[in-house]
C-alpha cells in the first residue's frame, strides 16, 4: 500500500469499528466522532488491536486496551497495551541545526529561497537536516500524566509513569516514576525482584478475561495466580493487529485516494 492514504469515513467503517472494538476518541466512543465523508489521512501504516482507543481526530499504532486523550501525537508513535495517555501529551518537533551560524529555518528550509536568492544575488545553501524518528515508542502499562512533552525517538519502558507536566528528553527505564523538566526518576513502582518478575511474566500479553477472580491490587498474588494459569496451559492473547489504512480503504472502496505530493520544501512539518 502506498502512503499517504486518505479515506473518507463512512457507515461501513463505523460499523467495522463497532464490531472490532476500535474506539475513536474515548473508551467506547465510535459513533458521532467523525461525520460521514470526513477525510482521514494516514501518512504511515497505523496498526490497532481490539479495544484500542485512538486519540480524537488522530491515529497512531495502539495496542489492546490502551487509550489516549491527546490528539496532537504523530502517527509514527507506537503504544503498547494497557497504556493510559492523558490530555496534552505532545512529541517535540524537528531539531533545528545548532552548529551553523543560525538555527533559523533559512538555513535548512526552502521557504524563502527565491526571496533570499534575490537579496543575496546567489542561491543559499540549504543544509540537510536528518528528520530522525518522528514518534516515540511506548511500552505496555505506561501511564502518561497530563501535559507531557516527549522528545522524538525516545523509548518509554513497560510500566513507567510520567508525572504531569514532565519534559522527557531521555529513554525511561521500565517501571520508573519520573517527573519534572527535564524529567528525573522519582522512584520505581516496585522492588527490583518484582520488576524482574513482571517483565518475565509479561501480564500484558494476556487479556482481562484471563484475569478472572484475580486481585489487581496485590501484584504478588496476581503474579502467583497468573504464573499458575500459564503453567496450566493459558495461552497469551494474540489478536491480529489491524492495519487501519488498509481496512478503512477497503471499506471506503473507491473513496480511497492518494493525495498529490506536497510542493518541494513543504511538508507536514512546514510550521516547524
Ligand atoms: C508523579 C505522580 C504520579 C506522583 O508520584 P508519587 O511517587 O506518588 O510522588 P509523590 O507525591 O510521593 O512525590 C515524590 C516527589 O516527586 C515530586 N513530584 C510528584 N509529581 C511530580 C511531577 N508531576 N513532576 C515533577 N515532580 C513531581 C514531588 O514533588 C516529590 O518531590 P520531593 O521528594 O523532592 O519532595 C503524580 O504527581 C502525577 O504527576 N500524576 C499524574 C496525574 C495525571 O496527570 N492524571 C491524568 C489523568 S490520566
Amino acid at each position: 500500500m502506498q502512503y499517504p492514504v486518505t479515506v473518507k469515513f463512512n457507515k461501513p467503517i463505523q460499523d467495522w469499528c463497532e464490531e472490532n472494538r476500535i474506539f475513536l476518541a474515548h473508551v467506547h466512543k465510535i459513533s458521532g466522532v467523525y461525520k460521514f465523508g470526513t477525510p482521514l489521512r494516514f501518512d504511515v501504516p497505523v496498526f490497532a488491536e481490539p479495544y484500542a482507543t485512538l486519540p480524537d481526530r488522530a491515529f497512531m499504532t495502539t495496542g489492546a486496551f490502551s487509550y489516549c486523550r491527546s490528539s496532537g501525537l504523530p502517527q509514527a508513535m507506537r503504544v503498547g497495551r494497557f497504556c493510559s495517555i492523558a490530555v496534552g501529551c505532545e512529541v517535540m518537533g524537528v531539531e533545528h541545526p545548532m552548529t551553523s551560524i543560525t538555527t533559523h529555518v533559512m538555513a535548512f528550509r526552502k521557504y524563502w529561497q527565491n526571496d533570499i536568492t534575490k537579496m543575496r544575488g546567489d542561491a543559499p545553501e540549504i543544509l540537510k537536516v536528518t528528520p530522525g524518528a518522528k514518534g516515540v515508542t511506548v511500552g505496555n502499562d505506561v501511564w502518561i500524566g497530563q501535559r507531557v512533552l516527549l522528545r522524538r525517538g525516545i523509548t518509554i519502558g513497560d510500566g513507567a509513569v510520567i508525572g504531569a507536566g514532565s519534559v522527557v528528553v531521555k529513554d525511561v527505564p521500565p517501571f520508573a516514576i519520573i517527573g519534572g523538566a527535564p524529567a528525573r526518576i522519582i522512584r520505581f513502582r516496585f522492588d527490583e525482584e518484582t520488576i524482574a518478575r513482571i517483565q518475565r511474566v509479561k501480564w500484558w500479553d494476556y487479556a482481562p478475561e484471563h484475569f478472572a477472580g484475580m486481585d489487581l491490587s496485590d501484584p504478588r498474588a496476581f503474579l502467583d495466580s497468573l504464573e499458575e494459569r500459564i503453567a496450566g496451559g493459558l495461552e497469551p492473547y494474540k489478536p491480529q493487529p489491524f492495519n487501519l489504512a488498509k481496512v478503512f480503504s477497503k471499506l471506503a472502496g473507491a473513496a480511497a485516494r492518494t493525495p498529490p505530493a506536497a510542493p518541494p520544501g513543504w511538508s507536514r512539518d512546514a510550521a516547524e
